[in-house]
């Protein structure tokens, strides 16, 4: 009984959504999304709709999975649980989310047999513990806004929500996560992630990303094409200013985003590694703090970057750093790194990007020792970046890469958060 009422209160909503969808269907095609920084542990996290919480920023995940629950009862839709529809196994999205096997995650062959093809069994992962829990996916609503580029404006679905695919998790699995931190947020290659589930909404596959360098800076992505106005410069589109190189996937089942970097050069001079990088990809990854680097590529950088910084006094190194200095409040005189990409084009990290202030005045070149053991020779971090515009066009397979946006006088807290009507 209870059952059929809300199959068909689900029915009547989703018969309303649609034709409000079509009512209001609009010319703005880009979506976007606040992105913030925990200052304790440096993560970067997105947060959709007014009373969802944060997730963190995962260029990696699979699918987006948030702390839920569905209840195995009859009443399969509650509003004060968002509403949520379990999606049978016999779901596309669902035989591409367990397409997907994490050999660290338990086996679901159990859960099948229990349930048979009513329910999606998943296991959602937290990157950060490496540690995963059996759940399930399930239909969310997703108060999307979007943007002339300019401004947020409601979305088409507004104040219901679009139709968005999760996976809910224990509250047990958001250990070690930031404190207010729900869940993680996919913006990998899967079918499953935000760029790619909301193209029904006739938004490109394809995205921005501008980390903030703070806690107290309100950074953005964009899911869509654009354009893409800053406030400093209410005329520049940013698209124009970028440089692009192909992005790589490495199988046809991986999820993260990889790019080919033929050079590395300290203020024009090659580290001397080129032909261990030649063949070399490189992952970008917003869970990585420091760029992170096999130890022989390490090594060669910080030789090359101690040499070009040898009138800058160095100061005892400071944890997890190996190498720092004496620089004062700003970066002047510090020697900038180059990644020659494929293609050509450089993406040059200055001050802001290669050195990390802390405190005293001392600052410490700001990559990591990888080890020689590594999955991935080069690792860009987080650190690295931030205030730097990156256009991930999914539909073309290319990068586009602004490098520092602070040397053009703006940053990635400045787009204007001011709502405005659609
Ligand atoms: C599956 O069920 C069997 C029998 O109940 C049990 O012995 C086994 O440990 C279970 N496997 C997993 C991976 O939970
Ligand atoms: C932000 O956008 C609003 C709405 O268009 C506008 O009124 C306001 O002046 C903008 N803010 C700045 C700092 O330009």
């Amino acid at each position: 009984m209870y059952h059929k009422m809300h199959l068909i209160l689900f029915i009547l909503l989703s018969f309303t959504l649609n034709i409000l969808s079509q009512a209001t269907h609009s010319r703005l095609h880009t979506s976007v999304i606040a992105i913030t920084k925990d200052e304790k542990t440096s993560f970067h996290t997105v947060s959709w709709g007014y009373f969802e919480p944060d997730h963190i920023l995962d260029l990696d995940a699979p699918f987006t999975w948030k702390n839920c629950i569905i209840r195995h009862s009859e009443i399969v839709c509650g509003l004060e649980e968002g509403c949520r529809f379990p999606l049978p196994c016999d779901n596309t999205l669902c035989k591409e989310a367990k397409s997907y096997i994490n050999p660290i995650c338990p086996s679901l062959n159990n859960i099948t047999s229990k349930y048979g093809c009513r329910i999606c069994a998943v296991t959602p992962f937290n990157p950060i513990s490496n540690t995963c829990k059996i759940s399930q996916l399930t239909t969310d609503l997703v108060n999307l806004y979007l943007t002339d580029g300019r401004n947020p404006s409601p979305g088409p679905d507004h104040p219901f929500g679009s139709r968005f695919v999760v996976s809910c998790a224990p509250s047990s699995l958001l250990r070690s996560f930031p404190e207010g931190v729900r869940g993680v947020a996919s913006f990998s290659w899967s079918s499953l992630s935000f760029p790619r589930q909301f193209s029904y909404l006739h938004m490109t596959e394809k995205f921005a990303v501008c980390l903030p360098s703070s806690s107290s800076a309100r950074g953005v992505t964009f899911l869509g094409d654009g354009p893409f106005y800053f406030l400093q410069f209410p005329k520049l589109d940013l698209r124009t200013i970028l440089s692009y190189t192909p992005i790589i996937r490495k199988t046809s089942k991986s999820l993260g985003y990889y790019i080919k970097i033929t050079q590395i050069a300290v203020q024009g001079t090659a580290i001397g590694v080129s032909s261990l990088i030649k063949t070399s990809s490189v992952k970008l990854s917003t869970l990585v703090p420091y760029t992170t680097l096999r130890s022989d590529i390490y090594k060669a950088l910080v030789k090359s970057f101690s040499t070009a910084t040898k009138n800058i006094p160095r100061v005892t190194a400071v944890q997890p750093f190996n190498l720092c200095f004496k620089t004062g409040s700003g970066y002047h005189g510090v020697p900038k790194i180059d990644l020659e990409t494929q293609g050509g084009k450089k993406w040059t990290i200055s001050g802001d990007n290669s050195m990390k202030h802390v405190g005293n005045g001392v600052s410490c070149l700001a990559f990591m020792d990888g080890g020689s053991n590594v999955e991935d020779e080069i690792v860009i971090g987080a650190y690295q970046m931030e205030n730097n515009f990156l256009f991930f066009d999914l539909v073309n397979r290319k990068l586009g890469f602004s490098s520092s946006l602070l040397a053009r006088g703006t940053s990635c807290n400045s787009f204007n958060f001011t709502e405005i009507g659609n």
